[in-house]
């Protein structure tokens, strides 16, 4: 672990100056079944990366086994149901590995195999990071799909990775409701024909119909024995599809690979949160995005931590929740998205501080950029000025943080995720591509790969290549723009590309248009995103209908409706504004640039529209919002 600044810039020169060497020397501290032949293998040109070439190793026993000699009662699992009066779960290493073998042994009991893709959809119970774990076991490759996406959704990505097995619960608890999965399940199997198997976990107890593939979870367990040795996998196998969103209406399957990701995902989480032995660390995301892949469940677990998950909301049973669980449990680490502490900062400090939070010692923020009025009211009410706060910035593709302060061990500044991990070369381009030296804003890349970098999207290697490595040739370019000050440190400025991150969510405007055009009477629309103070961003909707006579509520409830059913109740536009016309080039490219300033009120910074095919929409759009 990095203790001092010191430490941390000879590590950084001497990751940059021999990367190699240096990763493989963190690498070394895993077990490997059999080790490496070449550290780095790669060519951005292709682009290809490969990382601990030939070595052997399976992540489970790294993140159960090894600890399993050394600390097999610590609790590896805290599990803190949605319901505050239900009993918390406290699970052992070595219970945690008995449990994840079961759960491999019933999955290759009902036909899965190393390479096969094996969906999940669940709520954030135990049983979720366990059927994570006991794909990763057997070799299977894991496509957790998010429990809020809809079953159009689901089915998409089931299709995309051709799953063959199904892993899904009755319902979930979220805060007041339940959300009935197997019902959003079953509904998305109807167009899934690779599924041969749907295991479904008992958790709320409400009725469900039942399908010739389906079994009852627990059945399934009483069949079996925890006798389950790891699958051998190649450093370079998959180990995950994770879907994240991009500027075309398809979703794009990031594929992570076993070594390079265990290595990264457990070396940031145990340099940038510093956690100790005793610590209690709590990730508030869900297992569906990257964030709860990378920590709560492998980075964390692979450092022998305990960590919590949480099945609820921070608004129930009320707004005080998340302080409620850090008293009960002692949190240490609390890492939560900016969205939570702005929801959360519009209600009274006292709801805070009613509640012990003296076991605090570290605070993290990722997912957006943190404004500096949430930046500032997470240290003074939460971390009482005595936390520091590490704003981690990285992405689905990244598999782990690439930008972050190291907690209490470099220094912090608000609004700034300041420098890169070590062995992590950042650098700022401007528009024709050339490096920024120093201070500057611009274009965020990196120019050498680290082990967690994603490999492909499943099935579309071209696309991977086009999105990530074509627009500046020589780097990964990961879509966002970012400034640098004097020192080195990069705060994130936003997404240059189609991309909106709306409450933390990363959401395409494609996607939501195409929906938005399934509707009979809309004739074309475009979606971008607005400031909001809660969500970060929201999305404001431009539609051009067939009918002017039908721009009423029910037409917008029924765009909400389609929107709601294809991706997600979380894609839902805030605002939908019926126009006569979307504002053009002359060559018919919608000008996205203006729709956002529209969309934002900012009238004054439209610039030039006098060159626009049709710049007399752009009047309207203004008069009529
Ligand atoms: C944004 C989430 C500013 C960024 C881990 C990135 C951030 C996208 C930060 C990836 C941060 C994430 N500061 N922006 N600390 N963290 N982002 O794939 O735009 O869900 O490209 O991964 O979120 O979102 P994703």
């Amino acid at each position: 672990m990095i203790n001092s600044l010191s430490e941390f810039k000879v590590t950084s020169a001497k990751a940059l100056e021999n990367p190699d060497g240096f990763w493989s020397e963190v690498a070394s501290e895993f077990h490997w079944k059999s080790p490496w032949k070449q550290t780095l293998d790669y060519d951005f040109s292709k682009p290809e990366v490969k990382w601990f070439v030939g070595g052997k190793l399976n992540i489970t026993e790294n993140c159960l086994d090894r600890h399993l000699a050394t600390q097999p009662n610590k609790t590896a699992i805290l599990f803190e149901p949605n319901d505050p009066t239900e009993t918390a779960q406290h699970i052992t290493y070595k219970e945690l590995h008995k449990r994840v073998c079961q759960t491999a042994n019933m999955l290759m009991a009902n036909g899965a195999k190393k390479g096969d893709r094996i969906c999940i959809y669940m709520p954030m119970v135990p049983e979720l990071a366990i059927a994570v774990l006991a794909c990763a076991r057997i070799g299977a490759i894991h496509s957790v799909v998010f429990a809020g996406f809809s079953a159009t959704a689901l089915a998409a990505r089931i299709n995309d990775a051709s799953c063959s097995m199904l892993l899904t619960a009755d319902g979930g608890f979220r805060g007041a409701k339940t959300i009935a999965l197997k019902e959003i399940a079953d509904d998305a199997l109807t167009s899934c024909s690779t599924v041969n198997c749907c295991l479904v976990l008992q958790r709320t107890q409400q009725e469900v119909q039942w399908n010739s593939i389906d079994k009852w979870w627990h059945e399934e367990l009483e069949k079996i024995d925890d006798n389950c040795p790891a699958e051998v996998m190649d450093s370079e196998d998959p180990l995950f599809i994770l879907y994240t969103s991009g500027s075309t209406g398809k979703p794009k399957g990031m594929v992570h690979t076993c070594g390079g990701y265990m290595v990264y995902t457990a070396y940031t989480f145990k340099n940038v949160f510093q956690c100790q032995p005793n610590d209690v660390y709590w990730c508030t995301a869900d297992i569906g995005w990257i964030t709860g892949h990378s920590y709560i469940v492998y980075g964390p677990l692979a450092n022998g931590a305990t960590t919590v998950m949480f099945e609820g909301v921070p608004s129930y049973p009320a707004f005080d929740r998340f302080w409620e669980v850090c008293a009960k449990h002692n949190i240490t680490h609390f890492y939560t998205a900016p969205t939570a502490i702005r929801a959360l900062e519009k209600h009274p400090t006292s709801l805070v501080e009613k509640h012990d939070l003296s076991s605090l010692k570290v605070l993290g923020s990722v997912g957006e950029p943190i404004n500096a009025e949430a930046w500032h009211w997470y240290d003074k009410h939460v971390g009482k000025h005595n936390c520091p706060i590490v704003d981690t910035w990285w992405q689905t593709e990244t598999g782990g943080i690439l930008i972050s302060s190291l907690a209490g061990v470099t220094p912090q500044k608000p609004t700034f995720a300041t420098l890169p991990m070590p062995g992590v070369q950042t650098v700022l381009l401007n528009n024709e591509g050339d490096e920024i030296e120093g201070e500057g804003e611009g274009i965020l890349a990196i120019k050498h790969p680290w082990p967690s970098i994603a490999r492909t999207i499943w099935g579309d290697h071209e696309r991977y290549k086009n999105v990530y490595f074509s627009a500046y040739p020589g780097y990964y370019f990961p879509g966002d723009g970012a400034l640098r000050d004097a020192e080195g440190n990069f705060r994130i400025t936003g997404r240059v590309d189609d991309v909106v991150i709306v409450s933390g969510h990363n959401l395409g405007t494609a996607p939501i248009e195409n929906a938005i055009n399934e509707h009979p009477n809309v004739v074309e629309s475009a979606v971008v995103g607005f400031p909001h103070d809660v969500k970060g961003n929201a999305l404001h909707a431009f539609a051009i209908v067939r009918s002017r006579a039908d721009d009423n509520e029910t037409l917008k409830n029924e765009l909400r409706a389609l929107v709601a059913k294809t991706i997600g109740p979380i894609a839902k536009p805030d605002r939908i504004q019926v126009v006569s016309g979307l504002p053009k080039t002359r060559s018919g490219k919608i000008m996205r640039r203006i729709l956002r300033k529209l969309a934002a009120g900012e009238y004054d910074q439209l610039g030039d529209v006098s060159t626009l095919l049709n710049p007399e929409v752009v009047e309207e759009i203004k008069q009529n919002k």
